[in-house]
């Protein structure tokens, strides 16, 4: 089964071609950075303008890559949400005409479940059920994951725990910026970090109530902001060394305490870990020793994938085209879409047996 994926959710125009879910024959991503890093964050109208002048392109390069043909495909799938509106609609419009004009079924992808089938690639075989922490610049989710057939082919989310403000890209980028730092903050962050001291500028974590499994950013970034004010020889090196390894130290601590949990509570046999903010050396390093200590599966993708792209949409609608869930030609993107809903019955049910 041959599907061609397209991603324009945000500021990056992909587009992948995947063979039954799993081959990956091409995988090409053109970044917008360079126009928004003067901004230090994306500017959506100018997402929407770039994308509808790389789509095509981009498109086009993905079969040459690939060898194969349009006709060939066996259904064509594309992000419709959530993210920005303008960027949504001009891949999923795009994908929706090449499925009009040479009638291939269609799948309308939601990005999240595109950033947890990111993983399958490098891990067609989870251990399910599993917890999967997506972790972007616009996204904190803790999803509980169950499979209806033991793999990829189907899967069901309960959302158990989010963030309840900055997602935790978003206060990699902010602290970024804070610090004259450029954009996207957090990879710069991640390799400034290794130079740091860790432990030399503590970091008090927000304590959310015991029984919640929802993260919070914006103490950890709104700390970093007071200690730069009171002292702005932080804003320096080897100062701003110390200051960012410890609020990437917070962070890490905070994604993996709250997964640790859920762990306790809901006893899962893996844990999924995905999104941009998933290419971090440390919580890469961190998730990696505790989950071994836990006895728990972990799994994760290739930095390449990590990021947004279009084989992990592809894979996604794969799943979507072979248990017959096509689109209709008038779907919408939907800025706001939802993977799951938030049940907060489902973790109190867990918890108290
Ligand atoms: O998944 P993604 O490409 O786009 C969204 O769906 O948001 O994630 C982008 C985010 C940015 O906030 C960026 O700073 C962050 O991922 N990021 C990282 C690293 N690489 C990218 N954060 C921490 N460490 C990294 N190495
Ligand atoms: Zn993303």
């Amino acid at each position: 089964m041959l599907v061609l994926g397209i991603e324009t959710s945000c500021d990056e125009t992909a587009a992948s071609i995947v063979k039954d879910g799993q081959q990956i024959l091409s995988n090409v991503i053109y970044s917008q950075v360079k126009t928004h890093t003067p901004y230090g964050g994306v500017v959506p109208e100018l997402a929407s303008r770039e994308h509808l002048l790389k789509i095509r392109p981009i498109v086009d390069q993905a079969f040459v890559d690939a060898g194969v043909t349009l006709d060939e495909m066996d259904g064509i799938a594309a992000t419709c949400g959530p993210g920005l509106i303008g960027s949504l609609l001009v891949g999923l419009t795009y994908a929706k005409a090449l499925a009009f004009s040479k009638q291939k079924p269609l799948a309308a992808v939601n990005h999240i479940e595109g950033h947890i089938y990111s993983v399958s690639f490098e891990h067609p075989n989870v251990d399910f059920p599993s917890l999967a922490l997506v972790v972007s610049g616009g996204h904190t989710n803790l999803f509980w994951v169950e499979s209806e057939t033991g793999d990829f082919r189907h899967l069901r989310y309960k959302l158990v725990g989010k963030t309840r403000d900055d997602a935790a890209g978003e206060a990699y980028d902010k602290v970024a910026k804070l610090l004259g730092l450029p954009y996207p903050g957090g990879p710069v962050i991640d390799r400034l970090a290794k130079n740091g001291n860790r432990d030399a500028i503590p970091f008090s974590i927000a304590k959310i109530s015991d029984r919640s499994l929802d993260f919070s950013f914006s103490g950890i970034k709104t700390a970093v902001l007071r200690m730069v004010k009171e002292n702005e020889k932080l804003k320096e090196d080897p100062h701003r060394l110390d200051l960012v390894a410890g609020f990437q130290e917070a962070v890490v601590n905070m994604l993996w305490s709250t997964t640790f949990k859920a762990v306790n509570l809901l006893h899962p046999r893996s844990i999924m870990l995905s999104g941009g903010v998933a290419a971090n050396s440390r919580l890469r390093e961190i998730f990696s020793e505790r989950t071994r200590e836990s006895g728990l599966q972990f799994c994760y993708p290739k930095p390449i994938f990590t990021t947004d792209n279009a084989a992990m949409i592809a894979a996604a609608g794969t799943a979507r085209l072979m248990r017959g869930e096509t689109a209709p030609i008038d779907v919408n993107a939907d800025p706001n879409l939802r993977l799951a809903v938030s049940d907060r019955n489902f973790s109190d049910k867990r918890w108290r047996t």
